[in-house]
C-alpha cells in the first residue's frame, strides 16, 4: 500500500492554491503582478516539496540542470524584449513539452513492466508532448522569420495530417493493450514529432498566438498525463489548469478574430488574400494636419485612443502616454479602448501600454467602450485597421463579418493615424476612412504623435 508523504501533499495543496490564485490575479491588469508573484511562490513550493521528497536518486544531474535552467531563464528574460513574448513563450511550451515526452520515455524504458496499468496515460503525454515540442518549435521559427511566416501548403495537405495522426491513434489504442513492444512505442514518438511539424506548416505567421495557446494547452494536457503516469497529484492539477486555461483563450481569440478553430488550424489563412474588388470604395477621404489634430483635440472633453498593431510596429506606446498626458493638463478626459485582438497576441495593447505607464484606470475593454462611443469627442485610432472595421458589421460577405469591432466611427470625429491606406491583417478596405466625420493623419505613429505633443508643448 502506498504510505502518504503528508508534508509533501500539504506542500502541494498549497502549491496549488497559489496558482489557481495566480491565475485569478492574472484576469486584470491591476492584479496581475501579484498573480505572477503567487504562481511563482506555488511553483517554488512544488519544486522545494518535490526535491525534499526523499525520492532523488541522483543530485548532480538535478543540480546541473538547475543551473544550465537558470542561466537560460535569466538570459531570456534579460535580453528577449517585449516584441518577442510570443517566441519565448513558444521556446518555453517547447522545452516543457520535452521535458514531459523525456520522463515520460524514461518511465517507459525503466518500468516497462507497470506499463500495462499507465499506458493509458503515459501514451497520451508521450504523444502530446512530442508534437507540442515540434509545433513550438515551428512556431518559434515562424515569429523569429527563420522559416518563412506564409503558410506552406500542398496538395492533400489536410488527408496527410489527418492520416498520420489516425495511424498514431492506432499506435497508441495497440500499446494500450501490447504496451512491451517498444518499437511502436518509440515509432509512435516519432510520428508524433513529425505531426506538430506538419500541423503547423500550413498556418500563417499571423496565426501564430492562437497556435500557441493550444500548444499551451497540449503541454499542459501532457503535464497532467505525466502526473496520472507517475502518480504526481501536483502534476495533475498544474496541467489541468494549464490545459484548460491554453484552450479556454484559444476559444476566446477564435471569437473575437470571428474563426472557427478549424478555419485557424487547417484554413490556411495568415496571409489572407481577399479579392475586395467588388467593395472598392469611391468616395474621397478627408486629411488632417498635425495642427488640425491639436485644434480638434483642443476642443474635446472626451478622447478615446484606440490603439492597434500600427502601435506596436511604431513602438508609439510612449509617445501615446505623452499625448495624453499633454491632453489631461487640458482638462481632456483620455481614455483607451482595448479590443481583445487587436495587434498579433493576446493582451500586446495591454502590455505594450503598461510599459509606458499609462494608467489601468484609463484601459477599457470593448464591451464598455462600445455603448457611450456616441458621447465621445474625438476618436484617435493609431495604427488599428481590422479592430475597427465597420465591415464587420455591415458586409455580409465580409472575411470579418460578425466580428466583434470598436465602434470608433460613432464618435463624434475620428483621426485615424496610419502609413497609408494599407489593409491590415484581414487584407480587406475599411469603409471608416472615408466616413465623412474620419480624418485621416498620415505617417509613421511614433513621429506623428512625437510632432503632435512637440506642437503642444510650443506653449
Ligand atoms: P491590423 O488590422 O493588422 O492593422 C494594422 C494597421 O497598422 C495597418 O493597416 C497598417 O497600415 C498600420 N501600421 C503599420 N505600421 C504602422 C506604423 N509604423 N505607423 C502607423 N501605422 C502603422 O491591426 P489591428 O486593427 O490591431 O487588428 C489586429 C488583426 O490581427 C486582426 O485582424 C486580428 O484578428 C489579427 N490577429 C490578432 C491576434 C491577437 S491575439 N491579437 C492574433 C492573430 C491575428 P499602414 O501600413 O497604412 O501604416
Amino acid at each position: 500500500m502506498e504510505v502518504m508523504n503528508y508534508p509533501l501533499e500539504i506542500t502541494y495543496v498549497i502549491a496549488s492554491v497559489l496558482f489557481i490564485l495566480g491565475l485569478k490575479g492574472l484576469s486584470h491588469p491591476e492584479s496581475a503582478r501579484r498573480g505572477m508573484h503567487y504562481a511563482e511562490i506555488g511553483m517554488l513550493l512544488a519544486v522545494i516539496g518535490t526535491l525534499l521528497s526523499g525520492e532523488i536518486v541522483t543530485w548532480e544531474w538535478i543540480i546541473t540542470g538547475m543551473v544550465i535552467g537558470s542561466v537560460i531563464g535569466t538570459a531570456m528574460s534579460v535580453w528577449m524584449p517585449m516584441t518577442a513574448m510570443p517566441q519565448r513563450t513558444a521556446i518555453s511550451h517547447s522545452f516543457g513539452a520535452l521535458a514531459a515526452v523525456l520522463v515520460g520515455v524514461n518511465e517507459y524504458a525503466v518500468h516497462t513492466e507497470k506499463a500495462y496499468g499507465i499506458m493509458p496515460a503515459l501514451g497520451f503525454e508521450v504523444l502530446f508532448g512530442a508534437l507540442t515540442v515540434t509545433g513550438s518549435l515551428m512556431a518559434f521559427g515562424k515569429l523569429q522569420a527563420i522559416i518563412t511566416s506564409a503558410p506552406i501548403t500542398y496538395k492533400g495537405q489536410n488527408f496527410v495530417n489527418i492520416a498520420l495522426f489516425f495511424i498514431t491513434l492506432v499506435m497508441f489504442v495497440y500499446l494500450i493493450f501490447f504496451p512491451n513492444n517498444a518499437t511502436i512505442f518509440y515509432v509512435m514518438i516519432g510520428l508524433s514529432f513529425l505531426i506538430g511539424i506538419f500541423v503547423v506548416l500550413p498556418i500563417g505567421g499571423a496565426d501564430m498566438p492562437v497556435v500557441l495557446s493550444l500548444m499551451n494547452s497540449y503541454a499542459g494536457l501532457a503535464a497532467a498525463a505525466t502526473g496520472f503516469a507517475i502518480n504526481n497529484k501536483m502534476l495533475i492539477i498544474a496541467g489541468s489548469l494549464d490545459g484548460s486555461s491554453g484552450f479556454i483563450l484559444s476559444i476566446i481569440m477564435s471569437k473575437a478574430m470571428n474563426r472557427s478553430f478549424a478555419n485557424v488550424l487547417f484554413g490556411a489563412v495568415g496571409t489572407p488574400q481577399v479579392d475586395t474588388s467588388q467593395l472598392a470604395e469611391q468616395r474621397p477621404i478627408n486629411r488632417f494636419t498635425i495642427e488640425d489634430t491639436k485644434f480638434a483635440l483642443e476642443q474635446a472633453e472626451r478622447v478615446v485612443v484606440v490603439p492597434g498593431y500600427g502601435m506596436a510596429v511604431a513602438q508609439a506606446q510612449y509617445a501615446v502616454r505623452e499625448l495624453s498626458d499633454e491632453l489631461e493638463k487640458r482638462k481632456v478626459k483620455v481614455e483607451f479602448a482595448i479590443h481583445p485582438v487587436a495587434g498579433r497576441m493576446p493582451g500586446h495593447m495591454n502590455v505594450l501600454l503598461a510599459e509606458a505607464n499609462v494608467s489601468y484606470d484609463q484601459l477599457l475593454e470593448m464591451e464598455v467602450i462600445n455603448p457611450s462611443m456616441d458621447t465621445v469627442d474625438v476618436c484617435i485610432v493609431i495604427g488599428a485597421n481590422d479592430v475597427v472595421n465597420p465591415a464587420a458589421r455591415t458586409q455580409k460577405g465580409s472575411p470579418i463579418y460578425g466580428m466583434p469591432i470598436i465602434n470608433v466611427d460613432k464618435a463624434k470625429t475620428v483621426i485615424v493615424m496610419k502609413r497609408s491606406m494599407a489593409t491590415g491583417f484581414a487584407g480587406i478596405e475599411n469603409p471608416l476612412f472615408y466616413e465623412p466625420n474620419t480624418k485621416m493623419l498620415f505617417g509613421d505613429a511614433k513621429n506623428v504623435l512625437q510632432e503632435l505633443v512637440a506642437e503642444f508643448k510650443k506653449k
